[in-house]
């Protein structure tokens, strides 16, 4: 037979001593994690906890919805019951088919505890839409790839003859205004993806900075020669709004990052191959990283999700027609783009180098063609629609 305290502590049940903690200092941690170890109406008999414990403990009790009679606290089952009903969103390891707007911003595998209102225009939020296996993957590159335009790139100011430079200065010129296209159609969309799905938003968000990035390195580059600014085209401009205007996810991607910056990887290889200055040559390689994981992305998604809607290729080879028919009255890529890289190409003021130059470009626009189709095929469009489809692509590059 059990004597001193053992036989003291079995007659009046279990305890927890506060020692000198109140419950305004955090004694209601310990009560709580005793409480949650008995059974619901199990008496918990509270020690030490300072001179005002009765009151306190009476109405941290209350608010909980335990009892208490004296210093005995008779947990109740409020937590359980207010618990009850709350599902995790999803498991942590794994992405939902679908995410309920009730799931809100909470983590992927919380417990959701019910009552707070729905998270409102997340409207992408079926994993056949946004998600992509390599999401993960693609962003844990992306945030290792970022690089500093400071550090990465020598910005000693390059001595080219006047021409080229203009040259080069036109070709930024048309950059820049491509990269912000290429940074404001992801960035309307980022907010409308479901957070559950949160890689694919981690990962466009890499995509929002490498484009900042670029906006800004081609700036740099423009203004290092001292020239002003070339020309921005009317038909340029168009040809970009209208990737503004794409309404749907799906199609938005597929004409930005597989048509646009898909043909994009050909020209920023085009131009760190034939850059005249070592500074052009520097920041097309570091943006043509950047863009071979945007392209690899979109490819990525858009593949998963024609596995699970075969019918969504209408719907991006229809959104390649209407495009083309918007800019029908456009003239696409403007004659001062496509001269100045010429010039670019050819690097110096004499008829053998234009003539090289013009020959290079127009290989360029070949292999950006067949690179297109050969994306398209990928998809799953057949040679001739890949063929098609590719041609009807904006003369414009992106
Ligand atoms: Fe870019
Ligand atoms: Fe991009």
């Amino acid at each position: 037979m059990a004597t001193g305290p053992e036989a003291a502590r079995a007659a009046t049940g279990p305890e927890v001593d506060l020692g000198p903690l109140g419950i305004d200092g955090g004694g209601h941690l310990l009560i709580a994690h005793a409480l949650a170890r008995l059974p619901v109406g199990s008496p918990l008999t509270v020690l030490g906890g300072g001179p005002h414990l009765p009151v306190h403990l009476r109405a941290w009790a209350r608010e909980r919805g335990h009892r208490v009679e004296g210093n005995v606290v008779i947990g109740g089952d409020a937590d359980h019951r207010r618990l009850a009903g709350a599902r995790r969103a999803g498991a942590t390891g794994d992405v939902a088919e679908r995410a309920p707007a009730a799931w809100g911003l909470a983590a992927r595998g919380a417990i959701v505890e019910p009552g707070a209102p729905p998270l409102v225009g997340a409207d992408l939020d079926r994993r056949e839409e946004v998600w992509t296996e390599l999401a993960p993957k693609l962003y844990a590159q992306a945030a290792a790839g970022q690089w500093d335009p400071a550090t990465a790139v020598d910005w000693t100011p390059p001595e080219l003859a006047d021409e080229v430079e203009v040259a080069v200065v036109q070709v930024m010129t048309y950059l820049i205004e491509n990269e912000q296209a290429a940074l404001a159609v992801p960035a309307r969309f980022i907010g409308r993806i479901h957070p559950h799905y949160r890689e694919v938003v981690q990962f466009l968000t890499t995509q929002l900075a490498d484009e900042a990035r670029h906006v800004e390195v081609f700036t740099r580059r423009g203004r290092l020669g001292g020239r002003p600014f070339g020309v921005s085209g009317a038909g340029g401009r168009a040809s970009l709004l209208t990737l503004l205007d794409e309404p749907e996810w799906p199609t938005a991607s597929f004409l930005l990052s597989v048509l646009g910056e898909g043909t994009f990887l050909s020209l920023l290889s085009f131009l760190e191959r034939h850059a005249p200055d070592p500074v052009t040559a520097r920041i097309a390689h570091l943006a043509l990283q950047d863009e071979a994981r945007h392209v690899a992305f979109a490819m990525a998604h858009l593949s998963e999700h024609l596995r699970s809607d075969p019918a969504l290729r209408y719907r991006l080879a229809a959104a390649v027609r209407r495009r083309h028919d918007a800019l029908l009255d456009t003239a696409g890529l403007s004659d001062h783009v496509h001269d100045a890289l010429a010039i670019l190409a050819a690097g110096e003021w004499s008829h053998e180098a234009i003539g090289r130059g013009w020959t290079l470009v127009g290989s360029l626009q070949e292999e950006m063609n067949e690179a297109r189709g050969r994306r398209l095929v990928r998809l799953g469009f057949s040679e001739h629609e890949a063929n098609e489809l590719s041609a009807l692509h904006t003369r414009n590059f992106m």
